[in-house]
């Protein structure tokens, strides 16, 4: 069975923003930079209650809407507290037009 999850159509997600999805029990964030490169990542920011979804998207960052720190959408990690845990990231592909995860990762 593939691990792949077809998720969203690539041309419902908007450049420069989050949106987000529950899926298998847990809390994700799906963005779309303006380059068209997409990922995921969990949606709740390791520092607090704060929905990253929500964030200012600049470059290939997310911004907490809670306390600013930020967070890189390519693999989860922290560029500037202060949050000081990455966040999971999942893996993503895209294919006809079709997005989608892999969770298993
Ligand atoms: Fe995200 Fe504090 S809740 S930086």
């Amino acid at each position: 069975m593939t691990p792949w999850i077809d998720v969203a159509a690539e041309a419902d997600l908007f450049e420069g923003a989050g949106i987000a999805m529950a899926l298998e029990g847990q809390d994700i964030a799906l963005f779309k930079l303006e380059d068209g490169s997409i990922y995921a990542i969990n949606n709740l920011c390791s520092h607090g209650n704060a929905k990253l979804c929500d964030g200012f998207v600049d470059g290939h960052h997310v911004e907490c809407p809670f306390h600013q720190a930020l967070f890189d959408l390519r693999d989860g990690t922290v560029s500037c507290g202060p949050a000081t845990e990455p966040v999971k990231s999942w893996p993503v592909k895209i294919e006809d037009g079709r997005v989608y995860l892999n969770l298993n990762c």
